[in-house]
């Protein structure tokens, strides 16, 4: 009962990710996450991380995990699987990598800067008989699985009309460098593969209880504005509608900050309101009727960050044989980004690896 991780890129996010396995291991959960190696670009950032992140023997099943490089770290016998937390556009080059030094992956959303891309992952995956994952971690929330069921099989809000949710931070962009991975399109910046992706994931999520290919169909129109000098869209909304009429208004900039709730959907029944210090983690809800029925409120109060549910999918997923998961499977990573092509397409926001 125990998965090796290899934690590539020492930064921001992976440190959130170790936190959870961390917790979980120090919990004594009956999974253990065995953190065997942290790959770096630099010795010192990545022994740097272990400490920051208080990964100890303790809450790592007594393993001091190895520093390494990222080829030392493709190379590591002992590692299972290896969750990549860099930027978006060195995700290409570290799957396939990975996969081919016959790893296991679960890779940060956006998962590619383009669609061919992410096909070209999932195709190599298929080949090797690998585990693939887009890291959409909100799909793996224990609150995600009771909206579904209340949304989809009890009907409590009745019909779906309509769904609005902003997905916004102040990034404080102005004082922000020119090099952050926000600002800069070499490092695939700007809103909407940032965090709009979380608004089209909430859409498929709330308005569809279906997934990749079998999708409901829908149309969508969408607006981006591109900051002149940076070449990324600080502020991007879409239009959804469904050909069984529901709608969703979504709306994502790095220039304002977001409301609370963030996310509400109406029914005929009564509406859904979502709360969040980060909407990414669905961590907090409430559904009022409209007959005047007492709410249903639900707060995740685990102490996890959110990464360990995804941590444990891959477990599961990995330990059952399986090379994609049914929560967040390889069709639903292309529809979302082909969604996001067809939006940069329109607006004109070109990255490196686009052949359009
Ligand atoms: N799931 C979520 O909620 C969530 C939240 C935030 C971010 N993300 C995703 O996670 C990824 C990383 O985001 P982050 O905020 O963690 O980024 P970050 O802290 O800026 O970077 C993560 C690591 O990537 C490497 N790196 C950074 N900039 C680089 C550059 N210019 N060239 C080469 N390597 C570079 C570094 O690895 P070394 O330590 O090896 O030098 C760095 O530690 C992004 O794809 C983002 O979309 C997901
Ligand atoms: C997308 O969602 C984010 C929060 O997840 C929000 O800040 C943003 O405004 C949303 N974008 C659109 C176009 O709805
Ligand atoms: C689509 O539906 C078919 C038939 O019900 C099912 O076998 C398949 O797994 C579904 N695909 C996805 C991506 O959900």
């Amino acid at each position: 009962m125990s998965l090796n991780w290899a934690i590539l890129g020492a930064g921001n996010i992976s440190g959130s990710f170790v936190h959870d396995l961390c917790l979980n291991n120090e919990r004594n959960e009956k999974v253990k996450h065995i953190v065997k190696s942290i790959g770096s670009s630099s010795k010192s950032r990545g022994e740097e991380f272990i400490k920051k992140n208080k990964i100890t023997t303790e809450n790592n099943h007594g393993v001091t995990p190895q520093v390494q490089s990222y080829d030392e770290l493709y190379a590591n016998p002992d590692v299972d699987i290896i969750y990549i937390g860099t930027p978006h556009p060195l995700h290409k080059e570290q799957v396939t990598k990975g996969l081919n030094h016959g790893k296991h992956i679960l890779c940060e959303k956006p998962f590619t800067l383009n669609a061919k891309d992410a096909q070209e992952l999932i195709d190599l995956a298929k080949e090797k008989n690998l585990y693939l994952l887009e890291g959409v971690w909100t799909r793996f929330f224990p609150s995600i699985a009771k909206l579904k069921e209340l949304i989809f099989e009890k009907k409590a809000l009745g019909d779906i009309n309509r769904l609005v949710m902003d997905f916004s931070f102040d990034a404080d962009l102005a004082n922000l460098p020119e090099t952050s991975r926000i600002r800069s399109n070499e490092l695939g910046g700007g809103a909407l593969l940032d965090i709009g992706v979380y608004n089209l994931t909430y859409t498929r999520i709330l308005l569809d209880n279906k997934l990749g290919k079998n999708a409901t169909k829908f149309d969508l129109k969408s607006f981006q504005t591109i900051d002149p000098k940076d070449k990324v869209d600080f502020t991007s909304s879409m239009l959804v509608k469904y050909e069984n009429g529901k709608q969703a208004v979504l709306t994502c900039s790095n220039h304002v900050p977001r409301p609370e709730p963030y996310l509400r959907l109406d029914g005929t029944k009564g509406y859904l309101e979502m709360f969040s210090e980060n909407p990414a983690c669905p961590k907090k809800f409430k559904v009022t009727f409209k007959d005047g029925n007492d709410p249903i409120e639900y707060e995740d109060t685990s102490g996890y960050k959110g990464f360990i549910y995804e941590a444990n999918a891959c477990f599961e997923d990995i330990t059952n044989g399986r090379i994609e998961s049914d929560v967040m499977p390889h069709d639903e990573t292309m529809l979302v980004m082909n969604i996001m092509d067809d939006i940069r397409k329109e607006s004109g926001l070109r990255y490196a690896p686009d052949d359009w």
